[in-house]
């Protein structure tokens, strides 16, 4: 297993792209299997969570494939309706099949996805959507057997949560229904409002992406498109994350400001200062930051609890106590032990973590366990006096693109063994 060891306390400098978003890129390659012909994806980044998608495209029979951060897609029909354990297990993204498969061949079957490293990650939301759409499930030993023995039929859906997943399966299964889907409480996340320009690209009819109210009119059959994946908002804060961790000021290139909306004032609390110039946005970092009192992760447009991680990792240097409360998922402080290793002063109990700063970190060996707690392992290495060596890389590159790469191009002391 591959590992990175970082030497901390490097100023970081210049101008990096930010990577396509990779939840939005992982519904759009699901959606493809409703259409016939050729999409082209542009900015799509090359993760291991994207290549299982791609794996499990090629599995039911499409083809695609990889050219720089392009990915063509050619589907015209799909020849299977079965995904194996194997695939499935790979990536939580691989459960909008679920509603893709059922819609574009009547039947699907597929493994529950099961628990992952922070929470149970039910999907109670999703099956009750589809059964209203007139999906018949069966759940048996680990297993989903779903068919719509007489078709999709357009339904009124309310979400009790606005769950992104389960948004996204449900805009899936009704754009080639019969009759008309409405959502009520939709995920209003940018992905979701990119996932819905590929469908109308490809012919459907979507409309108030973005907003908590969805309106699907089905349509016959959906041709392939071209698409941008917008970039992802993730990544960006990671990145303003690492530059506030070692009092840098850099430049990210291809930024959408409004989907960081909730972010970065959080970092002005903590003493960052930001200009946006067309698509770019330049950080500038204090010697030190503030703490930020409390950070509370919210559905979008609220704080985004994958951001909490790196955010955290950032409090545990800064001046004063902030308290988080993580209310999306019920297991994600794990990266708080792997920070205390380093010197942090972090209490947790249940959805509230209290991080008392320290004037600096020290580098120690550390493992990641989730993708995100990857992502604050290696911004703290960043400003840790010393050597760290963070184990689990292979949870960093479910989402990070290159990251070590992206990080010594500009100026960090990042290596992988
Ligand atoms: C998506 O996960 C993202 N993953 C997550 O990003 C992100 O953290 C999450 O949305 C929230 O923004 C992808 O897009 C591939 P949810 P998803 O359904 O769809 C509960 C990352 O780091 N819930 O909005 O699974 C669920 O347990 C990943 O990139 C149910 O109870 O998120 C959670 O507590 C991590 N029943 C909450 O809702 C359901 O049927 C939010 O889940 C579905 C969800």
């Amino acid at each position: 297993m591959s590992k990175l060891t970082i030497t901390g306390q490097k100023r970081l400098s210049g101008a990096t792209e930010v990577q396509g978003a990779k939840n939005s890129a992982l519904p759009i390659l699901a959606a493809t299997v409703l259409t016939r012909g050729e999409s082209v994806l542009y900015h799509c980044p090359d993760l291991t969570d994207v290549e299982a998608s791609l794996q499990i495209l090629r599995w039911l029979g499409c083809k695609a494939q990889r050219e720089g951060s392009t990915v063509l897609v050619q589907c015209d029909g799909i020849s299977r309706h079965d995904i194996p354990d194997g695939l499935m297990r790979k990536n939580r993204g691989s459960l909008t099949f679920l509603g893709a498969v059922l819609a574009a061949v009547g039947k699907v079957r597929l493994s529950l996805p099961g628990g992952c490293e922070i929470g149970l990650r039910p999907i109670d939301l999703h099956l009750k959507a589809l059964r209203r759409l007139g999906a018949v499930i069966k759940e048996r030993r680990g297993w989903l057997d779903c068919r719509a023995p007489h078709g999709l039929k357009g339904a009124a859906v309310t979400l009790p949560f606005p769950s992104v997943g389960a948004t996204e399966d449900i805009m899936l299964a009704a754009c080639t229904a019969s009759g008309t889907t409405t959502v009520t409480n939709a995920a209003r996340e940018p992905e979701i409002r990119d996932l819905a320009d590929y469908l109308n690209r490809c012919g459907a009819k979507i409309s108030g992406a973005g907003s908590s109210e969805l309106v699907i009119d089905g349509v016959q059959a959906l041709h392939g498109a071209e698409h941008a994946v917008i970039p992802d908002r993730i990544v960006a804060a990671t990145l303003v994350t690492c530059a506030a961790m070692t009092g840098s000021d850099i430049t990210l290139k291809g930024v959408v400001h409004s989907h960081l909306r909730a972010v970065l004032p959080v970092f002005e609390d903590a003493g960052c200062r930001f200009e946006a110039a067309g698509n770019e946005l330049r950080v500038f970092s204090p010697q030190r930051l503030h703490s930020m009192k409390i950070v509370r992760t919210m559905p979008y447009p609220g704080f985004p609890t994958d951001a909490q991680a790196p955010l955290l990792a950032a409090a545990t240097v800064a001046d004063g106590t902030t308290v988080f409360m993580e209310n999306i998922f019920e297991n994600r402080f794990r990266h708080a032990a792997e920070l205390a290793r380093m010197g942090a002063d972090i209490k947790t109990e249940g959805k509230f973590a209290v991080v008392e700063g320290v004037p600096r970190l020290y580098g120690a060996s550390v493992e990641a366990v989730d993708l995100r707690g990857a992502a604050a392992l290696l911004s703290a290495g960043l400003c840790a006096e010393g050597v760290t060596e963070l184990d689990g890389v292979r949870y960093l590159e479910r989402g990070y693109e290159r990251f070590e790469q992206v990080l010594s191009a500009l100026g960090a002391d990042v290596k992988k063994i």
